[in-house]
């Protein structure tokens, strides 16, 4: 029995192409695999506070055996219990939206809380390692605008970009991509272009 992780990061419930992508991955899945248990977390409604000073300060202490504050205390433990979460998962599905380039802000917050020496990666003489590689992990995006390979706007799409680079300091690095992509600028070919895409959705779920 599998520990699924399935992580949204739009909050466009109705509209959401992204959404879209993570409810027919979460269905299908959920039909192909009945015996695997599925967690969602939805980015958005956790309202995750930004990570900065208070978060970066309250693990050095901890790290170091000092006194943290009630506010540190608090804020380390909400983000060692997403680390927790994401460790324990055997598999993880993250989709996302590109927005403005890149994915939207909650998304940040949530990989910044996962990026941390000595829990996803650790330092060595040679150069950084991962330590969460044996993870199966999908990522699922939507795009409006055209970026994949060989188009002109390749080097602008920094939200697949993003992610997959981050989880590959971790280790992560053959996750399945799939993205669906121009269907803001082929509005006639809207339903085609997202249908097509779901489809692609569908037969990954199926296969994790
Ligand atoms: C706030 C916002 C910013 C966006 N920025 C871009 C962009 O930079 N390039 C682009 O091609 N499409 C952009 N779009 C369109 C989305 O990429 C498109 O709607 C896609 O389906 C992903 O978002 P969705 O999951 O909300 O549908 C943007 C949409 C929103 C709501």
């Amino acid at each position: 029995m599998a520990k699924v992780l399935m992580i949204n990061a739009s909050d466009r419930f109705e509209q959401g192409v992204s959404v879209k992508m993570h409810k027919q991955f979460l269905t299908t899945y959920q039909s192909a695999h009945p015996e695997d248990t599925i967690e969602e977390v939805h980015l958005f409604a956790e309202n995750l506070p930004y990570y900065g000073d208070q978060a970066i300060t309250g693990q050095y202490k901890k790290a170091q055996g000092m006194a943290l504050t009630n506010e540190e205390e608090a804020l380390v433990a909400k983000i060692e219990s997403y680390q927790d979460q994401f460790m324990n998962a055997d598999k993880v599905v993250f989709s996302f939206p590109l927005w403005n380039y890149t994915v939207p802000a909650p998304m940040i917050t949530y990989l910044s809380y996962l990026a941390q020496a000595g829990k996803t990666f650790r330092y060595t003489a040679t150069g950084p390692i991962g330590l969460v590689g044996d993870k199966e992990v999908a990522l699922l995006s939507a795009r409006g605008g055209l970026y994949s390979e060989g188009t002109p706007m390749e080097n602008a799409e920094m939200a697949m970009k993003l992610v997959r680079q981050t989880i590959s300091l971790w280790g992560i690095i053959s996750p399945i991509e799939l993205f669906i992509e121009g269907h803001n600028a082929a509005p006639d070919q809207k339903d085609q272009i997202i249908g097509a895409g779901l489809e692609q959705v569908e037969q990954a779920a199926q296969q994790f």
